[in-house]
């Protein structure tokens, strides 16, 4: 027994070996107690996948537990890499999850990597993450199924060209609510395919909405794609919409999630051009401008929406990266969102520049309703009988390991 100098409170127990699969593996059972609250923490290593010691990613099985207060509610937080044994289940079967992670981790290989740890390795990209997890941030849920109509066919546009085989192991980055997850999962009914996001409520809504289809072959991590390392178990086929362009370094996010290649692995991601090149955003933001005040000068290249908006610019970094076979070139879409012109006008005044505006000068429910009135307006143009469809401009980028 090990008293765990960080927290004179808590106490860190190791127990020796255990069975594990095939062979005897050093099993760790870490047992902490503070006033009210015991947790405990189980560590199945796999031979060959790195040491909970260091601060290399998770091994390939862990389990949390936490009792707190008189009621001893017990908290488990299942945590699982792509591909890892069943083994754990028979440790605690009857265990209840908290209410918050019910959905996400129940039937669903969901990953939720411990606090502290999880902390620590946001770090590079806490401003994301802290975004990602704010109201605006979490409007992507409220308004996930105007996006996800909107932008279907910019997702089906991407899937499309990545040539998808039906065994194909995917992994999708900053997968949001979920819908290109659960495509790219009907698209390979026989592979796998792992949502990867740095925003819990985000990751948990997208686990719900795969637990809700009965999707299978679908699992979601909680993790900053940039520095979480996805080695241990090799993709295919690198996927995003619209996730890529929030690294803090991406140069460094590219390289990693290069490692997380097969040989001959793909990495195929669409990301916003322009501002101007997009009425979904250039009319919204001149609406809030009009009503508000012009948008806080920015960094074009800082994380963001439109970071990628220069094709020539991330074709340089994706050569900094050292991958391969790069491509880089912007392709027209067309946004669809339900509720026609009037749905549209909500939608975007919602996400993106408008919003951001409308949070640098505190803006009022007055003047969001007068914002989306105008957008209403200037929408009319792309009316097309009782649809909307919003002509776009995304870039599309693609490489291989
Ligand atoms: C514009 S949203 C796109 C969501 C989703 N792909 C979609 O199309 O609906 C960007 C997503 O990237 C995620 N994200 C930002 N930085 C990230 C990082 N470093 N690692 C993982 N996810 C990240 C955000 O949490 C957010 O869900």
């Amino acid at each position: 027994m090990r008293a765990d100098a960080r927290d004179p409170a808590s106490a860190t127990l190791f127990a020796r070996r255990a069975r594990c699969g095939a062979g005897s593996v050093p099993l760790q059972f870490h047992l902490s107690f503070c006033p009210g609250v015991v947790c405990a923490r189980f560590i199945f290593p796999c031979p060959g996948q790195g040491s909970p010691e260091t601060d290399e990613p998770p091994l390939g099985q862990e389990l949390n537990f936490r009792a707190i207060g008189p009621t001893a509610a017990i908290r488990r937080d299942r945590r699982r890499i792509l591909g890892g044994s069943r083994a754990h289940r028979a440790v605690a079967p009857h265990v209840r999850f908290a209410p918050h992670l019910r959905d996400a981790a129940f039937g669903m290989n969901t990953c939720y990597p411990d606090r502290k740890k999880g902390q620590r390795v946001m770090e590079a990209n806490k401003a994301q993450a802290d975004y990602w997890t704010s109201p605006a941030g979490l409007k992507w849920i409220e308004h996930e199924h105007a996006l996800d109509t909107a932008m279907a066919g910019m997702l089906g546009m991407m899937l499309d060209t990545a040539d998808i085989s039906s065994t194909d192991r995917i992994i999708d980055i900053g997968c949001g609510t979920g819908a290109s997850t659960l495509e790219a999962a009907r698209r390979v009914p026989t592979g796998k395919v792992l949502g990867v996001d740095i925003s819990e409520p985000l990751l948990a809504r997208a686990a719900r909405r795969a637990k809700a289809e009965g999707m299978q072959n679908a699992s979601f991590l909680l993790a900053d794609a940039q520095t979480h390392d996805f080695s241990a178990q090799p993709f295919d086929l690198l996927v995003s919409r619209l996730g890529m362009s929030f690294f803090s370094d991406t140069v460094a996010a590219l390289k990693n999630l290069s490692n997380s290649l097969s040989d001959g692995g793909a990495m195929i991601f669409v990301c916003w051009a322009s501002v101007g090149m997009n009425p979904w955003f250039e009319i919204p933001k001149q609406a809030a401008e009009e009503r508000l005040g012009p948008q806080p000068k920015g960094d074009p290249t800082a994380p963001g929406p439109t970071a990628f908006q220069d094709c020539d610019r991330v074709a340089e970094l994706m050569v900094r990266a050292g991958v391969s076979n790069i491509e880089a070139r912007p392709v027209d879409v067309v946004l669809t969102p339900p509720g026609g012109v009037a749905g549209a006008a909500r939608a975007a005044s919602k996400v993106g520049p408008a919003a951001r505006i409308m949070k640098a000068y505190d803006g009022t429910k007055a003047d969001e309703d007068a914002i989306e009135g105008a957008v209403r307006d200037a929408f009319e143009e792309f009316a097309a009988g009782d649809v909307a469809r919003v002509p776009a401009v995304v870039n599309l980028f693609s490489c291989s390991r």
